[in-house]
């Protein structure tokens, strides 16, 4: 009885343990998407960014997005604008028509892996309006 006891007591810390790295970790991703925005990522933006013949940042190339941030007015927002509005060879709204300006900066932070601070400039309410 006392093992048993003492073994529910481990996986009730390994349990707290866990939930604290998750914690940890989805502090450090940029934001987490809403099954619209995944469905976009997967349905749309992936079809050129997961592609690196396509000549579009791939997703997760951190340095890439770096490099692009750091060149465009305005940084992180200056991305999303040119997502907006249309860069080089990328339509406007990479396509996703649907897609509302919260949720294209959300895909931008997710594919580009920057700053999460742009949580903070980025409240997904509108987001929910859109579904309505
Ligand atoms: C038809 C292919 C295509 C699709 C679909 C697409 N993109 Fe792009 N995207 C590109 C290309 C090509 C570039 C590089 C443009 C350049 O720098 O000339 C680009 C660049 C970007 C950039 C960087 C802009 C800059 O100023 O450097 C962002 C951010 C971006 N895309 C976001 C998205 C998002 C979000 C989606 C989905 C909603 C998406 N893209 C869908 C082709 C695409």
């Amino acid at each position: 009885m006392k093992v048993l006891q003492s073994r529910s007591f481990c996986s009730y810390i390994n349990f707290f343990l866990f939930s604290l790295l998750l914690a940890v970790t989805a502090n450090t991703q940029a934001v987490e998407l809403t099954p619209r925005e995944s469905h976009a990522y997967i349905q749309i933006c992936a079809y050129c960014h997961a592609r690196a013949e396509t000549s579009a940042p791939v997703m997760g190339d951190i340095a890439d997005w770096q490099r692009r941030a750091a060149r465009v007015e305005g940084g992180f927002e200056g991305l999303v604008r040119n997502t907006i509005v249309g860069v080089g060879n990328m339509p406007p709204l990479g396509t996703c028509g649907y897609c509302t300006e919260s949720e294209i900066r959300n895909l931008v932070a997710t594919m580009s892996g920057l700053d999460s601070s742009v949580l903070n400039l980025a409240p997904s309410s509108d987001a929910s309006k859109a579904d309505e």
